[in-house]
């Protein structure tokens, strides 16, 4: 087998990349380890920036996107009781999109399926080779027999746990990295939105999210200890605890129904530089993962597949490397800016187990502050909206 670009991975990532390059005439194949279905049932993401949703549009995959997505233009942050709107769209001119990473999932194999595309499920023992040479491969074994994929370049878009960035060899890539002593406890349920915006809650007995993907169903997250096994958490516990950290004076209610999934999700800050090792090119969680409380993540993934779609047309169409050759410093500028703000929103919003008074007390005065000097609230807005994608306004 022979291709233009050798994808490894059927996530955002992978996936927006293959459509990318299909608009621009180059060839890709795509590789996933998982089956059809279970790429499309995965719960992760919720928040698109505007900036995504745009670049989706105008590539022909956001048909659905636009008819069941909700649109909010703010975020709400409660503390010591109290609910403090962030209007993000007043104070920053973007508007955020909500809409599961999973439906996005569907819409792009889809699209890619109805053209034809290659895109094979249930791949194994994937192998990159001759990553420095101007032939790399890929090897993999489908239907129980084993391939080689030759291509032009590699594209390692298979997330945090993937083959590709373990392919390069020790010492080539620098790697940055913080672990938190937390991790989120994730559910779906059954229940209409007890709000209409985003709440993010910090409370002293741990953070915690009201999210949502639709009006009948609620997606709810609890800090919980990274160790915390899932059984611990029967769901009459997973509510008492929320209705708890998400009370505010004065009262409110917070609507219940079937638990439809639950699952934890470890905390981490992870950067790879740089995201490339000669023909292999890392995109999304490959080469770098945020905590979820800044919502970046897929965001990311979608920025550095442009930028990488881009360089690759210019390799093609004028036989020049310069993009190609930029690519990981580009994309690193935006990873690092995406880094912080998730950091910073972290450690704002989350109570370890043995955080001391002082701590508290300068997440307490971040907070006030954020809530109330408009110069500060429009850091926060501008930073969740998103920067504008590369080369857009
Ligand atoms: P992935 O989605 O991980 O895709 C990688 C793909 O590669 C997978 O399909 C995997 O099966 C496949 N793969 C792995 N190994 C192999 C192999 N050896 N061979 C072939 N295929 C392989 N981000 C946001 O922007 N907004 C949010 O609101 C948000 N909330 C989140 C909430 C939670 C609870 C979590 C866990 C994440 C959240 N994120 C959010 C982050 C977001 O989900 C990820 O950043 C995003 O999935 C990254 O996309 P990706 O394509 O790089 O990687
Ligand atoms: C989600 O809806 O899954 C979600 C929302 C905001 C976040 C993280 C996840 O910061």
């Amino acid at each position: 087998m022979r291709t233009q670009v050798g994808i490894i991975g059927a996530g955002p990532a992978g996936l927006v990349l293959a459509h990318l390059l299909r608009l621009r005439g180059i060839d890709s194949v795509v590789l996933e380890r998982q089956t059809r279905e279970h790429v499309e049932r995965r719960v992760r993401a919720g928040v698109l920036e505007q900036g995504t949703v745009d670049l989706l549009t105008e590539v022909g995959v956001a048909d659905r996107l636009h008819r069941e997505r909700m649109v909010h233009h703010g975020i709400e942050l409660l503390f010591e009781g109290e609910g403090h709107r962030i209007p993000l769209t007043e104070l920053a001119g973007r508007e955020i999109t909500i809409y599961g990473q999973h439906e996005l999932v569907k819409d792009l194999i889809g699209a890619r399926l109805s053209a034809g595309a290659p895109l094979l499920f249930e791949v194994d023992n994937v192998s990159l080779n001759d990553l420095r040479s101007d032939a790399p491969s890929i090897s993999f074994t489908c239907d129980g027999a084993r391939h080689e994929l030759r291509c032009d370049f590699v594209a390692g878009c298979d997330g945090f746990h993937g083959v590709s960035r373990p392919s390069i060899p020790d010492g080539a890539l620098t790697f940055y990295e913080r672990e938190y002593p937390y991790a989120w406890l994730g559910i779906l349920a059954q229940a209409p939105p007890s709000s209409e915006e985003l709440i993010y809650a910090y409370h002293e007995r741990g953070f915690a999210l009201h999210s949502m993907r639709s009006p009948e169903i609620t997606r709810l997250y609890l800090q919980v200890r990274p160790d915390e096994p899932i059984a611990d958490w029967p769901d009459d516990r997973i509510w008492a605890e929320l209705r708890a950290r998400l009370a505010r004076r004065g009262g409110w209610q917070l609507a219940d129904g079937p638990i439809l999934e639950k699952g934890v999700t470890t905390m981490r800050s992870f950067v790879a530089d740089p995201m490339r090792h000669g023909r292999l090119f890392l995109a999304g969680d490959a080469a770098h993962i945020v905590p979820p409380t800044g919502a970046k993540g897929l965001n990311l993934a979608v920025a550095d597949v442009l930028v990488l779609a881009e360089a690759l047309d210019a390799w093609y169409s004028t036989g020049r490397g310069e993009l190609l050759d930029s690519y990981s410093e580009t994309c690193l500028r935006r990873v690092w800016r995406v880094q912080h703000f998730s950091w910073w929103m972290t450690s704002m919003l989350h109570r370890a187990d043995d955080s001391d008074p002082f701590t508290r007390e300068l997440q307490l005065s971040q907070l006030r502050y954020v809530t109330s000097s408009r110069a500060a609230a429009t850091s926060l807005a501008e930073n969740y909206v998103g920067l504008p994608l590369p080369g857009r306004r």
